[in-house]
């Protein structure tokens, strides 16, 4: 993905844990063991387990700060920059924000670039949340997204996602492997008995016990390396452009057809829709249910699944396309089953 040399981390079992072992190490360098008045930033488009992360590490509710997204769903820089004002002249203690690169919702990437730069102003730690959309930096068309990943701080990042590993494997990178040793280390916590020195890494050894919360581990490196020596890289470029052309093809379908309306363009493989009332109801609350119901009986036909999400506050239909062995002929006839199904409703 092109991160300088010196980014190092480890395999976790997902993107939670991932968030919240950046997240930890973020915490324990900026804000030196006192969370008073501290304050994380992210977008109300960000993935739970980032206000999860937040709750293990300690901060109330009112110390995550989930701004309001630009239309695009992304976090807006001016509005953070703002907040980040406001907060410092009231006295409290910003230290990190976290970007999604890829929102679970619409797919969404915050402008790491402008946001890496507030950053840098106010002292702030900038975590990526790319659990998803990392692996986009993989193909030719996100070659530019590779700058914008080394400007962070830590990566997350999820292999058992668009690298389509089996579950649990999560990565977690830092540009500065030390500060994970700074939390984690065994020997930076009480109740040191004595029985584990044996294990301290020596003469350069990586202990990967002393980088994240786990001890006793599995070898999820191997699942993740086998497969790239037994395809090849080129083969995962290859599955994850075939994800961005299968979302475009969905896109180009649902715009020209009358019975349906994008409600997000297509974004590193993510998009949404929304069928139209065949009774030309305008009624938001009717047009909402018809999406949920549409994706219920869709999906209780077992033939494809498209499940629903909020987009400014309403409930639309939403498409995943990252699975290699989906055609460009399955979307077709998912669509025609969408179709369908609201025209029964
Ligand atoms: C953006 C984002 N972050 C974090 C996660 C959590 O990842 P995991 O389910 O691997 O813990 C997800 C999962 O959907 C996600 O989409």
């Amino acid at each position: 993905m092109g991160l300088p040399g010196h980014w190092g981390g480890l395999f976790v079992s997902g993107g939670s844990l991932a968030n919240l072992t950046a997240l930890a190490a973020a915490r324990d360098h900026q804000l030196g063991g006192d969370l008073a008045g501290a304050r994380l930033y992210c977008s109300t488009q960000a993935h739970p387990s980032v206000a999860r992360a937040a709750h293990l590490l300690g901060l109330g509710r009112d110390q995550l700060v989930a701004l309001e997204p630009d239309p695009e769903q992304r976090l807006d820089p001016r509005s953070l920059a703002a907040q980040v004002d406001a907060d410092l002249a009231a006295g409290l203690r910003p230290f990190a924000v976290v970007a999604t690169v890829g929102t679970t919702s619409t797919g969404a990437v915050d402008p790491v670039t402008d946001l890496a730069r507030h950053c840098r102003r106010y002292g702030l730690w900038l975590h990526l949340d790319g659990a998803h959309g990392a692996a986009f930096a993989l193909s030719a068309r996100g070659h530019d997204m590779r700058e914008a990943l080394g400007q962070a701080d830590s990566l997350t990042f999820d292999p058992h996602k668009w690298l389509f590993q089996p579950y649990e494997t999560g990565c977690v990178l830092v540009r500065d492997p030390e500060l994970l040793k700074a939390t984690f280390r065994m020997a930076r916590h009480h109740l040191d008995t004595g029985y584990l020195h044996p294990a301290e890494a020596r003469h350069g050894e990586v202990n990967f016990d002393d980088l994240g919360p786990q001890q006793s581990r599995g070898l999820r490196a191997l699942k993740v390396w086998l497969s790239l020596k037994t395809f090849g890289a080129a083969a995962f470029r290859r599955a994850v452009e075939h994800g961005l052309h299968l979302s475009d093809h969905a896109a180009a379908r649902i715009a020209a057809h009358p019975g349906l309306e994008l409600t997000s363009t297509p974004s590193l493989a993510i998009l949404t829709f929304r069928c139209r009332p065949t009774d030309g109801s305008a009624d938001p609350a009717t047009v909402d249910r018809l999406q949920q119901s549409v994706s219920d009986a869709v999906r209780a036909t077992g033939q494809a699944l498209v499940l629903t999400t909020r987009v400014r506050n309403r409930t639309v239909l939403r498409m995943c396309t990252i699975n290699p062995a989906t055609t460009p002929a399955d979307i077709d006839a998912t669509l025609e089953l969408v179709l369908q199904t609201a025209l029964a409703r």
